[in-house]
């Protein structure tokens, strides 16, 4: 191979394999070569031609075995070969994905890239446990945020626009910090009795789920914390929640008109 190949960044969904994209997989099918992430699952590396390379970048919380530097040149060099590279990220490449990094490199590089969108973990734990991001009477509208930031550096979102209890919150990444988020947005005016539910990975045979206010989040998570990825859904969708016990002394808010 002397040509230059190109890259695919590729939104593996949140775990299931059913949960991707037919482009995704088209995409996946035709690699040489699949640059994958910890949260991709086996049935979906299994799409992989039985000859392709596969390259593991994963990164676990606090260890990130291969930095983002090297996997950026790890695509580069790749593709510099001839090679199709399939990029394959969990979830959705462009949320919280570090994929437009990856493509601004790329490009810059002269290597052609092609996104297919994923489903990202928020609405695959909506489906999975009936949590509607939106929902009229309880939520208009919704936000991701993310609940740590690199090198384990404080925390500085703006939790007086966050703390809005008609906007559904979603934390990525908010294992380690949630009594901290909940805190913070309880000084900022959210009431303690606010809906949460933390849901460890969503959409697969593992799928944990567990319901709690905001003012007891964080020593729900210290007590039994969940195994990663979690995520937070906080807002009063949560009350649509199936198949998970609600807590006796949660609000039971109706959806209205
Ligand atoms: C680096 S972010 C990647 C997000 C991904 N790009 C997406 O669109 O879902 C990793 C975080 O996503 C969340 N996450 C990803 N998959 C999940 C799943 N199946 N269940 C619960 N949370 C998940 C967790 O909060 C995890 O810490």
């Amino acid at each position: 191979m002397t040509a230059k190949g190109k890259v695919y960044l590729i939104g593996a969904g949140p775990g299931a394999v059913d949960l991707m994209t037919l482009r995704a997989e088209r995409m996946l099918r035709t690699a040489d070569a699949v640059v994958y992430d910890r949260l991709v699952s086996p049935e979906i590396l299994a799409l992989a031609p039985a000859d392709a390379r596969m390259v593991p970048v994963g990164k676990a919380p606090k260890c990130h075995t291969v930095p983002q530097d090297r996997i950026n040149e790890i695509l580069y060099e790749l593709a510099s070969q001839g090679f199709t590279v399939a990029r394959l990220k969990g979830g959705d490449p462009l949320i919280f994905g570090r994929g437009s990094e990856e493509a601004a490199y790329l490009r810059a590089g002269g290597i052609e890239v092609e996104y297919a969108p994923g489903i990202t973990a928020a609405q695959g734990m909506a489906a999975a446990t009936g949590v509607p991001l939106t929902h009229r009477g309880l939520a208009t509208g919704v936000r991701y945020v993310t609940g740590h930031r690199a090198r384990d550096a404080k925390l500085d979102l703006d939790w007086q626009s966050l703390a809005d209890e008609n906007t559904t919150l979603v934390i990525y990444m908010g294992a380690a910090n949630i009594a901290e988020i909940a805190l913070n947005l309880m000084r900022e005016g959210l009431p303690g009795s606010l809906p949460v539910l933390a849901v460890a990975h969503a959409t697969t045979p593992r799928e944990a789920r567990h319901v709690s206010r905001l003012d007891r989040i964080g020593t729900d998570m210290a007590a039994q914390p969940m195994p990663a990825p979690v995520l937070f859904v906080l807002g009063h969708v949560v009350s649509l929640c199936h198949n998970a016990p609600l807590p006796l002394d949660l609000p039971q808010v109706m959806a209205g008109e």
